[in-house]
């Protein structure tokens, strides 16, 4: 028999001992919480803003749908939105708060290439997953192995709109870049390798910085080029100025872009100069498919609008993080690391995502036209 006194020190040493158990098993830095940390980079204001409110959309609309499912592995998620306002540096800025105050579990974003590429080396540094939702510059998963992407890369999106190009007759085509964003860099050289190993000509190159407003110079110099088409593979703000000063200057070609054209915005400032315009893209939020349909009413019955790439983007990166803490069990980062690399054929809005050996995933892309102030859709390419 135990004496009281005895009795006591055991308690004792029982609870010691489960203090250190529970210390020793801290997950991800957040052990006693009865929630999961994640944390979201997004450009919320600034020259990208619909980006990031979009990402943001879909990526929170996932969050809420699993909690609203029970949680996971018990708990709870949370999500932290910091906004980078669309300022080089600031992502970093904001990826390292996440990691080290927050105690952030994953990381979720970046929508723009620039800023991926700025976070994920501090994801790394970390040992905490990053997952891109939508950023498509090739260097940006080969940072390291804690950096994914669950989107196409632009080597295949350059080749879809070439590839396109020539379909449609057009072989002689003008480029435009931003060189502030390694994005819009990335996708024209990717463009026109594959369209001048194929027979296309580009009549000339030019260039333009991320916030400039007047796009006359390059525009006139093209002109004279007399391309059929021209490739802008900027962002919308620029692209929606690009379309409306082209058509000024009397320039009738059809403009080609990438995803980066994806917003709203784009129609609202160039009006009617951007019809009959075509660009690549993930998702059509006209796809018939139940699923995709279901989805948009989804996001619609909670947003209040129709849901564009980056917010399927959005949805399936946080889903696909929450089905890698399911299969790891844990949130600790290397197991978390391991169970996100073995994805494999998620069934996601944006398509059947399998993540390859460099941490991209394979997908098809679709290209969307504007057609009375609307993206429609034209075709859907396989990689
Ligand atoms: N792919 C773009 C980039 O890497 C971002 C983007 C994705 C924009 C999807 C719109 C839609 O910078």
């Amino acid at each position: 028999m135990f004496s009281p006194r005895s009795f006591a020190s055991l308690t004792a040493l029982a609870g010691a001992l489960i203090i250190g158990f529970t210390s020793c098993k801290k997950e991800g830095g957040n052990a006693n919480a009865d929630e999961i940390v994640i944390g979201e980079v997004a450009a919320m204001t600034g020259g990208t803003a619909t980006f990031g409110t979009s990402s943001h959309a879909g990526t929170q609309m996932a969050i809420d749908e699993i909690n609203a499912a029970g949680g996971l592995l018990g708990k709870k998620l949370k999500l932290i939105t910091e906004d980078d306002q669309s300022k080089q540096g600031e992502a970093g800025t904001v990826a390292k708060k996440l990691i080290s105050r927050e105690k952030i579990v994953a990381l979720l974003g970046e929508v723009a290439s620039g800023k991926s590429l700025e976070m994920g080396p501090i994801a790394q540094k970390a040992g905490v997953p990053m997952i891109s939702p939508a950023s498509t510059n090739p260097k940006v998963t080969e940072v390291g192995d804690y950096v994914f992407r669950i989107c196409f890369i632009d080597p295949f999106q350059g080749t879809v709109m070439a590839k396109f190009a020539m379909s449609r007759g057009w072989k002689k085509v003008a480029i435009l870049t931003d060189t502030k964003q390694d994005y819009s860099v990335g996708l024209a050289q990717f463009f026109k390798e594959y369209f001048a190993k194929n027979g296309g000509t580009i009549t000339g190159e030019q260039s333009y910085g991320s916030g400039d407003k007047d796009f006359k110079a390059q525009l006139t110099a093209i002109k004279a080029g007399a391309p059929d088409a021209i490739f802008a593979s900027g962002y919308y703000n620029e692209t929606g100025l690009i379309a409306a000063q082209a058509r000024e200057l009397g320039i009738t070609a059809p403009l080609l872009g990438g995803d980066g054209w994806d917003s709203p915005s784009l129609v609202e400032v160039a009006g009617k100069a951007i019809e009959g315009s075509f660009f690549s893209n993930h998702f059509s939020n006209e796809d018939k498919s139940p699923k995709i349909q279901d989805f948009v009413k989804r996001f619609q019955a909670k947003h209040g609008k129709t849901p564009d790439a980056m917010a399927a983007l959005g949805y399936d990166s946080a889903m696909i993080l929450a089905d890698a803490i399911k299969r790891a069990g844990t949130t600790e980062g290397k197991a978390l690391r391991d169970a996100i690399a073995t994805t494999k054929d998620f069934d996601g809005i944006t398509g059947k995502i399998t993540l390859d050996e460099k941490r991209n995933a394979n997908k098809s892309a679709v290209v969307l036209t504007i057609k009375d102030g609307k993206f429609s859709f034209v075709e859907s390419l396989a990689p």
